[in-house]
């Protein structure tokens, strides 16, 4: 199959990345980061995620965040917002969100622990968000968690994945994202799920969202691609990680997949240069070096050129 011309990068630093910081990051920070990230060229932003605080401490100044970014928003850019019910849709929608997304999983250990029910509980719970979403005008997106993989369950079935993605379609969900979680898929691993799931989802409705731990997620990509999937998610710097799945790195990198869709000849929209000195930037800020390859090697033939 030829590979898509262009692809949509849907940047989850902000929300999958910061999520697992321990220390608190100034909302001030956030603003910035998402802000910096809009100029950079990409299209979607997360901004935060409006779920428990007593969960997910970070993610408190959910609604400080989203308000302030919306007021300063660049035209054309969405800002999604995560919500695991009708709660945090509520919270959501009072803040002006205008996309959400629910989460799912295909793991039931995993399903527990990241959000105290049940697959099919958790499929209940979805279900009034995305009639009131319908209802207020609002995109609901859905992400499916451990497509290959479990960290407490080990692999998992492609048919598992595929019945959560089906539901959240019927749903409504305009995209599934789906989460290699741990980041223990391999390219053929991914090409097998995508091939079931495909089955019953239409590709054009499907996004990566690939954790690189092992260092697989460019591979898994480039996998995806070749079946079609032409919308990624990834985290500038590599950012974060998943406070639920112990031992997981964060997203690829933001600047790894430009830099391989650049080589592809595949459009993105994204200025790499900006993307980098944003990974630098907030790297620092987190008192570490960026974990992208691709950041440090240009910013090492920057300094070295200066
Ligand atoms: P629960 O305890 O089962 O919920 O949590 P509950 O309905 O029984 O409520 C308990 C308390 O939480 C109550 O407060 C509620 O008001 C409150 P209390 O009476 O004790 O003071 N509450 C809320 N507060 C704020 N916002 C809400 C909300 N809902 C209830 N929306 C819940 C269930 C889902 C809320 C909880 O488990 C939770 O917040 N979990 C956090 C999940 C999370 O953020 N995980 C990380 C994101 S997912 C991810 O990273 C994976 C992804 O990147 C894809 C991939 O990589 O695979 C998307
Ligand atoms: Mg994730």
């Amino acid at each position: 199959m030829a590979l898509p011309k262009s692809v949509r990068i849907v940047e989850v630093g902000p929300r999958d990345g910061l999520q697992n910081e321990k220390q608190l990051v100034p909302a001030d920070i956030k603003v910035e980061l998402i802000g910096r990230l809009a100029d950079a060229g990409l299209m979607a932003v997360e901004a935060t995620s409006f779920v428990s605080p007593k969960w997910v401490p970070q993610m408190g100044d959910n609604a400080e965040v989203l308000t302030r970014v919306l007021a300063a928003r660049r035209p054309g850019v969405a800002y999604p917002v995560l919500t695991p019910n009708l709660k945090g849709f509520e919270a959501a929608l009072a803040a002006g969100a205008e996309e959400v997304a629910v989460f799912g999983a295909a793991s039931e250990s995993f399903s527990q622990k990241n959000i105290n029910c049940s697959i099919a509980e958790s499929l209940e719970r979805f279900r009034p968000v995305t009639e009131a979403a319908q209802q207020a005008g609002v995109r609901v997106r859905g992400y499916v968690s451990c497509v290959v993989g479990c960290p407490y369950e080990g692999a998992i079935a492609p048919a598992a994945v595929a019945r959560v993605a089906q539901t959240l379609l019927d749903m409504g969900c305009y995209e599934i994202s789906l989460g290699d979680t741990v980041g223990v898929g391999t390219p053929l691993a991914v090409q097998r799920m995508l091939d079931t799931v495909i089955e019953r989802v239409p590709v054009e409705r499907l996004a990566g969202h690939y954790h690189d731990t092992y260092g697989m997620a460019a591979a898994n990509i480039f996998a995806s691609l070749q079946r079609g999937v032409a919308v990624f998610d990834a985290s500038v710097g590599g950012l974060g990680g998943c406070p639920y799945a112990a031992g997981a790195s964060g997203n690829v990198a933001t600047e790894d997949v430009v830099w391989l869709l650049n080589g592809l000849g595949i459009e993105t929209g994204i200025d790499l240069d900006k993307l980098v000195d944003i990974a630098a930037w907030i790297s620092a800020g987190l008192n570490r070096q960026a974990a992208s390859r691709v950041a440090r090697a240009l910013l090492a033939t920057r300094s070295a050129q200066a």
